[in-house]
Order: C-alpha cells, then sequence, then structure tokens
C-alpha cells in the first residue's frame, strides 16, 4: 500500500507541476483529491491494515494529501492573479477619451415659476396648502358654490367650465380658489397658505388661452386682517418677483368670494408705461385678482365674519412667466419643443 501511495503521489506532483493555468490545476485536484479519485479510494482500504501498519499509512496518507492540496492551493494563487492581470490589462480604461454626452434637462420654465413664487411667500409666512385640499377633479360645491358663486353665473356655464358626463356635480377644477373653501372648511383660523396647481376652463385655444392652465391661489384669515396688510404683501411680492422700481397700481373689481375686490396691474414691462402692443397701448399689465374675503364665503365655511376677516388672491403662472421673460404664445409651454424650452 504504502508504494501505492508513493506512486499516486509522484504522479500526482508531475501533474501539477504540468498544469498552466486554473482549468487544468482544477482539473488535477479533481482527479487526486476528490471523493471518487484513486487516491481516496485507497482510505477505505485502511480497516484491513494490521494495528502496527495502520498509524504510519494513516500518517503518509495525510502527509501526501497534505502537500498535493497545499501544492496546488499555492500554485492556484499564483494562477489567479497571473489571470486577473491580464484581464485588467486587457480591460484597462482610458480615461482620458471622451464619454457619452447625455442631456440631462431642467425643470420646466412653470415649475420654476412656481417655485420662485412658493418661496417668495413662504418668506412672508405662508404655508404650501395641503394637497388634499386642492384636488383637480372636484365638487362643484367647492369650486363655486362656497365660493358665493351664484347659479347662474356664466363660469358655470359648460361654455366656460368642464363637467362630468354621468355626474353632473363633478367639474374639473376652473380656479384654485377651491383650495380656499377645503382649508377654511377644515381648519381653523390663523389660516395662512399658498396652494399653486393646475386648472381646467373649456376655452378656444390660442396664442392667449389654453385649456389647462396654472394658478396661484393665496390666502390669509385672522382677527384683524386688513386690506393694508393685503396691499403691504401683494407689493412685496410685486417688488421680489419683477423687481425693485415697477410701479404698480390696484383697481376695483369684482370677484364673487371676495368684497371688495381689486385686480392689480404692474407698468408694462416691455414698453415702461409709454404703451405698447403687449399692454394694448395702456401702459399697464394686469397681473393678479385679489380681495377681502367675502362674508358669505367665511359664513359658508363656518367662520364667524364678525369675529375673523381675511384676504385672498390668485394669479396666472402663464402670465407671469410670459411677462418675465417675453414670451408671445402660451402654447409653447405645452408642446414640449425643446428649442424652447432649453433657454430657460
Ligand atoms: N379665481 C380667480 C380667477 O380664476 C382669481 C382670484 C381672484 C382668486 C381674486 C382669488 C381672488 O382668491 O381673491 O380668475
Amino acid at each position: 500500500m504504502e508504494t501505492k501511495i508513493k506512486e499516486i503521489e509522484a504522479r500526482a506532483l508531475a501533474d501539477i507541476e504540468q498544469a498552466t493555468d486554473l482549468k487544468s490545476l482544477e482539473a488535477v485536484k479533481n482527479e487526486y483529491l476528490s471523493r471518487n479519485s484513486e487516491f481516496t479510494n485507497l482510505k477505505k482500504g485502511m480497516k484491513d491494515l494490521s494495528p502496527e501498519q495502520k498509524p504510519v499509512i494513516g500518517a503518509l496518507i495525510n502527509r501526501v494529501s497534505t502537500t498535493l492540496n497545499d501544492l496546488i492551493e499555492q500554485k492556484k494563487d499564483i494562477f489567479y492573479k497571473k489571470e486577473l492581470n491580464e484581464k485588467l490589462l486587457k480591460e484597462k480604461i482610458d480615461v482620458t477619451l471622451d464619454g457619452d454626452y447625455v442631456p440631462i434637462g431642467h425643470v420646466h420654465p412653470l415649475t420654476q415659476t412656481v417655485n420662485e413664487i412658493v418661496e417668495i411667500f413662504q418668506n412672508l409666512g405662508f404655508s404650501l396648502a395641503e394637497p388634499k385640499y386642492s384636488p383637480e377633479v372636484e365638487l362643484e360645491k367647492y369650486n363655486f358654490d362656497l365660493l358665493n358663486v351664484p347659479k347662474e353665473h356664466p363660469a358655470r356655464d359648460v361654455q366656460d367650465t368642464f363637467y362630468c358626463d354621468n355626474m353632473p356635480s363633478v367639474v374639473l377644477r376652473s380656479q384654485t380658489s377651491n383650495a380656499q373653501a377645503r382649508t377654511m372648511m377644515n381648519t381653523k383660523p390663523p389660516i395662512k397658505i399658498i396652494s399653486p396647481g393646475r386648472v381646467f376652463r373649456n376655452e378656444n385655444i390660442s396664442a392667449r388661452k389654453n385649456n389647462l392652465f396654472h394658478q396661484i391661489e393665496g390666502l390669509y384669515v385672522d382677527k384683524n386682517v386688513t386690506i393694508a396688510q393685503l396691499k403691504g404683501v401683494l407689493n412685496e411680492f410685486i417688488r421680489l418677483y419683477f423687481g425693485s422700481s415697477r410701479p404698480t397700481r390696484y383697481r376695483s373689481s369684482f370677484f364673487p368670494f371676495t368684497e371688495p375686490s381689486v385686480e392689480i396691474d404692474v407698468q408694462c414691462i416691455m414698453c415702461q408705461g409709454k404703451g405698447c402692443s403687449v399692454c394694448s397701448g395702456t401702459g399697464w399689465l394686469e397681473i393678479l385678482g385679489a380681495g377681502m374675503v367675502d362674508p358669505n364665503v367665511l359664513e359658508g365655511v363656518g367662520i364667524d365674519p364678525s369675529v375673523y376677516s381675511g384676504f385672498a388672491f390668485g394669479m396666472g403662472v402663464e402670465r407671469l412667466t410670459m411677462l418675465k421673460y417675453a414670451i408671445d404664445d402660451i402654447r409653447l409651454f405645452f408642446n414640449n419643443d425643446t428649442r424652447f424650452l432649453k433657454q430657460f
């Protein structure tokens, strides 16, 4: 048995010596050290040996097995490092080569305007209204009734507002003012919110009108809120958005949900007030609707108008963006032509 073991060892050593890569080394290991190899089978013959021979042969088998295993592992390590080096050399990356150009894109100009305006009002102490109080698909109740819009008001006409065929009291909201109604219904004053979002109107699409556009609604309700505060807040907004030296004017107006109501103009940014085609010769551009919240509205949402008062305002995001960047067609915002979008 001893000769047999030594003979196998000699063969195995020669085979290890001759192995040239990881694969052939694995084959050698398999041949001599796997469970079915000749060498492993020899161990099974141990039980037939005499008690004196057993420890001698046992020790020999162990030594040979360790030697072979160690040699194979050592060589494996060498081959592994060699193969890895070759692979790394082959796959070496030249970091000085030009990469592929991947355009990253950026925030849409309307979103930029919304972000800018929201930030201005946040700095003035307003918080974003909860999205759940500003849904785009809305009940007539919140879009019109609670905002004191009479049943026969032209804005309610199907010519102006999108209704749902099989649910006649459901509309696509025509103004973000629904957010005021819902917020006031669900929170106690003081309320100081700003709510940007999409609105929908049944318009003939043109350079000035689209049937989807964006508004930002603002609302401040507390004890002793006055029209002087309304002017202070909105003048500050205009100063920050259009620049410090832009004159403003307040014209009395009418909205069903405010009393008194005003429309606010800024001096035309194209002609500096001289009169041009953008301002239709007036020298002024209308940018905001606002007013003191009508007592009927407060009462309708459960706020006592003899204790609380408030002001509200609403503005069109497209219009404010068009004025700031002298854009002459609202449709440019929506047809996703990158030649237009890239300029912002
Ligand atoms: N909802 C008005 C519109 O769509 C804009 C507006 C005007 C909102 C006056 C207000 C407001 O909150 O007080 O034309």
